[in-house]
């Protein structure tokens, strides 16, 4: 936990033009800065920050927000990581609230973990680079493979040194204690002995989304059939199997860059791929993909791209994880590379943009991959083809978005020479199938429901909601708050003293005028952005954007970005936003005159019906009741003059 006032202190450090500078290149327009949206692809920049307001804001997919937003958004952080990577780049130290003693616990041994096993990456990386042993047989194999030093010390691979214990005893040396060794699985206790996991073998440490190591894969150097090829760490509090993917911390902002993730089979395929500077490449590591993978890789991207090496058994055995793929609502796509080739020993062959061109003309989408795959096999044999249809039907069936089921029919009605319509019928056969069993709640859910026979109905004005009244105001407080507006003085009586005309900030003019009426909001939320402007107008210090935008108050900050951030523009460069709408700015007094004015007007229709409402529950001519009917009557004489007031400047 984060205490308040430590966040508080995060979000007024956090400067937008910094924060994103990390990630996008800026370059100043105006007072504004531009680049390239991190979030979309494009080719001119439309990506605008503000360093005033806080915020930045994208004109070609219409991202916007503040700091916060912007580290969230980016790199997939949820809030308090988003605060706590923040403060670490502000220096700002967080003095966590204190956790339970079980937290405590749980965490402590996490963190222990964590750093018995930075202390091995240490360790085999030290042995790789500065051992004989190592240098002589690990760090020889990696270079006679093709592997530079820098993608070596990138993926920080190491080498484990031949002797039984060199690791264990090196690490209980350095105070780790046994139980963290063997609970992280590197090193093994038998007979009241310690010895290590990992021996004679180069060292691949695999990492958590953030970047710690969290296990390791050993690869054997020797040709020895009676061991096998890799040992892997076993799975700890730390590691879990099944919910990590190797190399996602260093390609998840290439992955959400370029809206893909390239998922291959092994260790080296993802580092030999990043050595040609292809970065969105992830493995599941040898075991069959799992629904906890696919999810991690969907919080960057809904695209997948399969890269196979050429090998017909290991292809269709992976359908099953593809499948899963599909029900979770993801785009997949397959490559398959040449007979003998993988993307490890492709990519060592050919240059990165002969791999890129390579896997761009060469995906095919996975369901017409898998249509044309099984159809070589039918080889016309009518059986086989029937056996076929339904398989691939089933797969369809699994895709959760109706609108591209039918899509994938016609595609595979094409390949296999079988009319839409029987594809079709099969399709919604099995739709109704699982509907009645209930297997697939979600697939479920996704069957058209009776379409609902209500017409559409206008909505009927409720005349005692003041919300748009009210937000009106809130906007022109936040947009113009701090802005001088000109108030013309009625001509003077006498030509000989023309009345100077008044100037005032748009804030004090609202602030003063609602307070004198008496008006309060319905709305909590505007209601404080509007106090902290009443307050900055009595202290003479009125609040900046960057106040309302970098908020501690969520709901206000989301308020306040949307409100800043403009809607639409035409031409990227922020500024330029005013020329859509000169009325407003041009004629601020008549814009804030006239959004006071319907809010009073609103506020009176309000007090007239209560005024009704409770006239009704008084007997006639009583004298409480004559004093709300004289009350009736000034409300209606003063919401008529507001009315005519509004009317002028309607009608100019
Ligand atoms: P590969 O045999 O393709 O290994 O297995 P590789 O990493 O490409 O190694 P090279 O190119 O032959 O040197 C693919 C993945 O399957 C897992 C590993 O994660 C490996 O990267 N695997 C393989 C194991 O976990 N244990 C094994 O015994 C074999
Ligand atoms: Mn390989």
């Amino acid at each position: 936990m984060i205490p308040k006032d430590t966040i508080q202190s995060i979000l007024d450090a956090a400067r937008i033009d910094e924060v994103v500078g990390d990630f996008v290149q800026l370059k100043r327009r105006g007072v504004n800065l531009l680049g390239l949206c991190p979030f979309h692809n494009e080719k001119t920049p439309s990506f605008t920050v503000s360093p005033a307001k806080g915020i930045f804001k994208c004109f070609g997919c219409g991202k916007a927000g503040n700091a916060v937003n912007f580290v969230m958004e980016h790199e997939k952080y949820s809030y308090p990581e988003a605060l706590r990577y923040l403060a670490n780049k502000y220096g700002i130290e967080i003095e966590e609230q204190e956790p339970s003693p079980e937290e405590k616990q749980l965490e402590s041994d996490r963190d222990s973990l964590f750093s018995i096993n930075d202390f091995a990456r240490k360790f085999y990386t030290n042995t790789l680079f500065n051992s004989d042993e190592g240098k002589a047989i690990g760090l020889s194999y990696f270079l006679e493979r093709g592997f530079r030093e820098d993608i070596i010390r990138k993926f920080q691979l190491g080498f484990s040194p031949t002797a039984w214990d060199s690791f264990t005893k090196t690490a209980l040396q350095n105070g780790y204690s046994e139980k963290y060794l063997v609970d992280s699985g590197l090193t093994i206790s038998k007979d009241g002995k310690f010895y290590d996991r990992f021996r004679e073998r180069v060292m691949f440490p695999i990492h958590n989304l953030t970047g710690k190591v969290i296990g390791f894969g050993g690869r054997i150097l020797t040709s020895d059939k009676t061991k096998p090829k890799y040992v892997n760490s076993p799975e700890s509090e730390i590691y879990n199997k099944s919910k990590s993917l190797y190399g996602i911390w260093l390609a998840r902002s290439s992955i959400v860059a370029r809206d893909n993730c390239y998922l291959v089979e092994g260790y080296t395929d993802v580092i030999s791929l990043h050595q040609s500077g292809i970065e969105n490449v992830v493995a599941s590591s040898g075991t069959s993909l799992t629904t906890d993978q696919i999810r991690l890789i969907r919080k960057f991207t809904p695209n997948i791209t399969i890269l196979y090496d050429g090998d017909p058994a290991g292809i269709k055995a992976s359908f099953r994880g593809i499948d899963m793929i599909l029900e979770q609502g993801m785009n997949v796509k397959v490559v398959l590379f040449p007979d003998g080739e993988d993307p490890d020993s492709y990519a060592r062959k050919h240059s990165s943009s002969d791999l890129d061109a390579f896997i761009a003309t060469h995906a095919d989408d996975f369901i017409a991959f898998k249509t044309r795959l099984l159809l070589d096999e039918t080889k016309n044999d009518p059986i086989k083809k029937a056996g076929l249809i339904h398989e691939i039907i089933q797969t369809i069936s699994l895709i959760p978005d109706p609108i591209i089921r039918p899509l994938y029919v016609r595609e595979c009605s094409e390949i296999m020479q079988i009319a839409e319509q029987t594809l079709m019928n099969e399709l919604n056969r099995l739709l109704r199938k699982k509907k009645l069993k209930g297997i697939d709640a979600e697939v479920q859910e996704q069957l058209p429901e009776t379409p609902p026979v209500a017409l559409p109905q206008e909505p009927a004005i409720d005349l005692t909601d003041c919300s748009a009244q009210e937000f009106d105001i809130v906007r022109l407080l936040l947009c113009y708050g701090n802005q001088e507006m000109v108030i013309e003085q009625p001509e003077p009586e006498e030509p000989a003293a023309p009345a100077e005309p008044l100037r005032i900030k748009v804030a004090g003019y609202i602030c003063n005028d609602l307070r004198e009426n008496q008006i309060a909001f319905d709305s909590p939320l505007y209601q404080r952005i509007f106090d902290e402007f009443a307050k900055g107008v009595d202290e003479d210090s009125l609040p900046d954007e960057r106040f309302f935008t970098m908020n501690e108050d969520q709901e206000l900050a989301a308020l306040s970005i949307d409100v800043l951030s403009p809607k639409y523009e035409l031409s990227p460069g922020w500024e330029e936003i005013r020329i859509y709408v000169p009325a407003e700015t041009d004629k601020l007094e008549e814009t804030v005159s006239r959004a006071i004015l319907s809010l009073i007007n609103r506020k009176l229709t309000v007090m007239i019906l209560e005024n009704h409402k409770a006239m009704k529950e008084l007997p006639k001519e009583s004298e409480a009741w004559t004093d709300l009917l004289s009350r009736d009557i000034f409300l209606k004489q003063t919401r008529n003059e507001i009315s005519r007031r509004l009317g002028r400047i309607l009608n100019g």
